[in-house]
């Protein structure tokens, strides 16, 4: 498995559609090409930094009636049901990816559909309205647009829409289009230009982890490239090596959460919430 390199051909579906009929597991969401347990400790910080997010910006999960879109294998539609919401919702683009989440979570209803298209429940609304490392893969400017204008359709008046993302607000240090076809960094200016069209406003940008994930923000070049250093010689390394893995990735992830409770500031994705105007 290889990603499209930047200025190659990435279609979604037919990109999507190929990971998910491989494999069913967090990698397919996360990082297909690195071990399962790298991806457990990258997506519980993540989870930890969300979850703290929504404390510190007012969001609630409990007894909330929640959609999450682009669900993927279902790590979060599984988090917001053991976080008490009333009900959770599901979509994916990929129907492979529809059927196994309708297996897994039985009671909960899930839509094939592509955000960038339609909204997956047009006849409803939801309280929290999740796409949790979906939109950067939305590489198309009109798409994204179209993706939030459906995305705040199916957020209840007084309700929020929780975006995780990559989003640089500090300084761009990436080369000019990006490193991979199927990832856009987009800044806070174009999420707030693109949120105000879609009728939303941006209430909170908080950092989910502090360094464990891609480099995406930072304050300085030199920062960005000692960033880029030590992720790209820890991704090589652990590559294809599990139980390297599950001896650096323990110590690494609890730096990481010490660090982001210490400097509350992310190298990498953000959490970005979202409420209607
Ligand atoms: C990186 S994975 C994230 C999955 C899940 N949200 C998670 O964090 O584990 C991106 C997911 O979004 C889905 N996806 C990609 N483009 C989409 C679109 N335009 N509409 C709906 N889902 C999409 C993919 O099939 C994939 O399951």
């Amino acid at each position: 498995m290889t990603y499209p390199r930047a200025g190659e051909t990435y279609l979604p579906p037919e990109y999507w559609s190929a990971l998910h009929d491989a494999a069913n597991d967090l990698g397919v969401a996360g990082y297909p090409t690195l071990p399962l347990v790298f991806n457990s400790h990258v997506y519980a910080n993540s989870a930890r930094g969300v979850l703290r997010g929504f404390a510190a910006a007012g969001v609630s999960v409990r007894d909330r009636a929640v959609l999450d879109v682009g669900s993927g294998t279902g790590f979060w539609v599984d988090l917001w049901r053991r976080e008490g919401a009333a009900n959770v919702a599901g979509s994916d683009l990929v129907p492979t990816a529809v059927e196994r989440l309708r297996e897994r979570f039985p009671g909960s209803d899930f839509a094939a559909a592509d955000i960038t298209e339609q909204a997956p429940f047009p006849d409803a609304t939801f309280d929290l309205v999740t796409v949790m490392s979906v939109l950067h893969h939305i590489v198309d400017e009109q798409r994204f647009d179209r993706a939030l204008s459906n995305l705040a359709s199916q957020v209840s008046s007084g309700g929020v829409l929780a975006v995780l993302d990559p989003l640089v607000m500090r300084g761009r240090w990436m080369p000019a289009g990006g490193e991979s076809a199927h990832n856009v960094v987009r800044t806070l200016a174009r999420w707030e230009e693109a949120s105000a069209n879609a009728g939303l406003r941006i209430d909170a940008v908080i950092p989910t982890v502090a360094f464990l994930g891609d480099p995406v923000d930072a304050g300085s070049r030199s920062a960005f490239a000692l960033h880029r250093f030590f992720w790209r010689g820890l991704t090589s390394s652990v590559r294809g090596r599990d139980r390297l893995a599950s001896v650096v990735l323990p110590p690494l992830a609890a730096l990481d959460r010490t660090a982001l409770s210490r400097t509350r500031a992310g190298l990498s994705a953000k959490l970005i919430v979202l409420r209607r105007r």
